[in-house]
C-alpha cells in the first residue's frame, strides 16, 4: 500500500514540478523562494499521497459485508507504527524549517554596496525616491515608475502614508508591507531585463486592485540615460512635471484625455474641472472633501497631498490641470 502511495506521489509530484505555473525568475532571489516553494510542495503531494491510499484502499479492503453488524475485532496498536508516523513527520518538519530558515537568511542578505530606493504607498499609488541621485539642488530623483539597472542589488525601504499596502513583483518573489510609522526593508537583485507589474498585494481600499506600477529593469547604460532625462525633465517647465505626475500618483485613480490614463475610482477630470478656476483645481487636490463630484464618496482620496507633494511639484500639477481643462493647453 505504501509503495502504491509513494508511487503514484512520485508521479504527482513530477507532473506538478513540469508544469510552469509559477511567473519567470527575474532576481537572484527568486531561484531561492522557489526552490523553497517545490520542497514543501514535493513533501505535501507525498504525504497526501500516502495518506490517501492507504486511507482510500482499507476503506475498499476492510469494509464489513452486507448484514454483518458484529464487532470488529480488539486491537491494541503497534508500538512500531507509532514510532515510525511519529518520527517521519518530525524528520519532513524539521527538514523545511531549517531549508527554509538558510533560503530566507539568503535571500534576505543585504549586501553593503546595494542601492537604495525608498518606496513610498498611498492609497492608490507608489512613489520610489532614489536618495543617492540628486536632481539639480537638493532633490532626490523620484517617480512613479521603479526604473532600476540590471544585476544591482536594491535595497528598498519601504514605508506608508495612510494604511497598510504590501510591495510585491511577481517575478521576483520578494514581497514586504508597507506599513505608516515604520520601515520595512527587502533585498531584490534583477536578473532579467524587461518590464514587471508592481503589485499592492494587501486589500487597501476601494483602489486596491487599481494600485500598481511599473518595474522596468535595464541595463546599466539605458540606466544612466534614464536618470539624465529625469534631470532634464526636471529642468523644464513646471506644466511637463505636472503631467508626468499626473500620469504616475494621479491616473490609478483619474481619467485624464491628454495623460492618457483611464482610472475609475475618482471623477473623469475632463468632465470634472471642465472650465473650473485655477483655486478650485488646487483646492480639489489639497482638500478633496470641500467639494465631492456627484456621485463619488467623500475620504477617498488622500486629504494630505499639501504635505506630502512638494510645493513646486503641486503647483505644475495645478498648472498642468489648469491647462488641459480650460483648453488652453
Ligand atoms: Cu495598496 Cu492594496
Amino acid at each position: 500500500m505504501t509503495l502504491v502511495g509513494l508511487a503514484v506521489g512520485a508521479v504527482l509530484a513530477v507532473v506538478a514540478v513540469f508544469i510552469p505555473w509559477l511567473p519567470d525568475q527575474a532576481s537572484r532571489e527568486a531561484g531561492l523562494i522557489d526552490n523553497t516553494y517545490w520542497l514543501v510542495t514535493i513533501i505535501c503531494v507525498a504525504v497526501f499521497a500516502v495518506v490517501a491510499g492507504v486511507s482510500v484502499y482499507a476503506v475498499w479492503k476492510f469494509r464489513a459485508p452486507p448484514g454483518d453488524l458484529e464487532d470488529g475485532s480488539p486491537i491494541h496498536g503497534h508500538t512500531g507504527l507509532e514510532i515510525v508516523w511519529t518520527v517521519i513527520p518530525i524528520a519532513l518538519v524539521m527538514a523545511i524549517a531549517v531549508y527554509s530558515g538558510v533560503a530566507l537568511a539568503q535571500a534576505e542578505d543585504i549586501p553593503d554596496d546595494s542601492r537604495v530606493v525608498e518606496v513610498s504607498a498611498q492609497q492608490f499609488a507608489w512613489r520610489f525616491t532614489y536618495p543617492d541621485v540628486m536632481l539639480q539642488g537638493d532633490q532626490p530623483l523620484a517617480s512613479g515608475e521603479l526604473v532600476l539597472p540590471i544585476d544591482e542589488a536594491v535595497e528598498f525601504r519601504i514605508t506608508s502614508k495612510d494604511v497598510i499596502h504590501s510591495f510585491w513583483v511577481p517575478e521576483w518573489r520578494m514581497k514586504q508591507d508597507a506599513v505608516q510609522g515604520i520601515t520595512t526593508k527587502t533585498v531584490v537583485t534583477p536578473t532579467k531585463l524587461g518590464t514587471f507589474p508592481v503589485i499592492c498585494t494587501e486589500l487597501c481600499g476601494l483602489g486596491h486592485a487599481v494600485m500598481r506600477a511599473q518595474a522596468r529593469v535595464l541595463t546599466r547604460a539605458e540606466f544612466d540615460r534614464w536618470v539624465e532625462e529625469q534631470r532634464r525633465v526636471a529642468a523644464e517647465g513646471a506644466s511637463v512635471q505636472g503631467k508626468e505626475l499626473f500620469t504616475q500618483q494621479c491616473g490609478s485613480c483619474h481619467a485624464l484625455a491628454d495623460a492618457e490614463t483611464q482610472g475609475q475610482v475618482g471623477p473623469d477630470l475632463d468632465n470634472a474641472l471642465q472650465g473650473k478656476d485655477e483655486e478650485f483645481i488646487r483646492t480639489s487636490i489639497v482638500d478633496p472633501n470641500a467639494q465631492i463630484a456627484q456621485g463619488y464618496q467623500p475620504d477617498v482620496m488622500p486629504q494630505d497631498y499639501e504635505q506630502t507633494l512638494p510645493g513646486p511639484q503641486l503647483d505644475g500639477l495645478v498648472e498642468y490641470l489648469v491647462e488641459e481643462t480650460q483648453g488652453g493647453g
